[in-house]
């Protein structure tokens, strides 16, 4: 495994849409572990292949409940809403509010490539709306409402013993 470089915002691969996978190659497999080990690494919640330069439609996601590996993930079902803020890792040191579903489905692959289903609320149904827009080009930057902020002035305002409360703004 080996530590990816993290494509930042202004990098053109960010915009453009991913194809889809039609077979597991073992350089694919390498990208999975790439992939999980840079969002580790980084402290992120989510990686999308284009992130590490990789237009292949796999996002990686851990929200504190172990690692999801999606291989052309797909929205089946996404309902309610939630307001929280937003990282990501190609925009660091940013924050911004984003509304997303409250509940959504996703279908998709495993990294074996055998179907399989990721039900998610809150920060999960968040990273996940987060991760596939990325196959799609679509950065977070787009679907902020007001303002992008820095995310260490709002860190600086909390008070003590309050950073768990920062965990929607995890950056993916
Ligand atoms: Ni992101």
């Amino acid at each position: 495994m080996a530590l990816r470089q993290i494509r930042v915002y202004g990098d053109d691969i960010l915009t453009k849409k991913c194809r889809e996978v039609k077979e597991m190659t073992p350089r694919l497999q390498e990208l999975i572990d790439d992939m999980l080990e840079t969002m580790y690494d980084a402290d992120g919640v989510g990686l999308a292949a284009p992130q590490v330069g990789v237009l292949r439609r796999i996002v990686v996601i851990d929200v504190g409940e172990g690692p999801i590996v999606l291989v052309n993930p797909r929205i089946t079902l996404q309902e309610g809403e939630q307001e929280g803020m937003e990282g990501c890792l190609s925009v660091p040191g940013k924050i911004g509010q984003v509304t997303r579903p409250g509940h959504v489905i996703v279908e998709g692959l495993d990294r074996d490539m055998n179907p399989v289903t990721v039900e998610g609320e809150e920060l999960l149904a968040r990273a996940l709306c987060h991760e596939l827009d990325h196959l799609e080009g679509v950065v977070y930057t787009s679907k902020v409402e007001g303002e992008l902020y820095d995310a260490g002035a709002l860190d600086e305002e909390e008070e003590d013993g309050e950073s768990g409360e920062n965990e929607d703004s995890a950056e993916k």
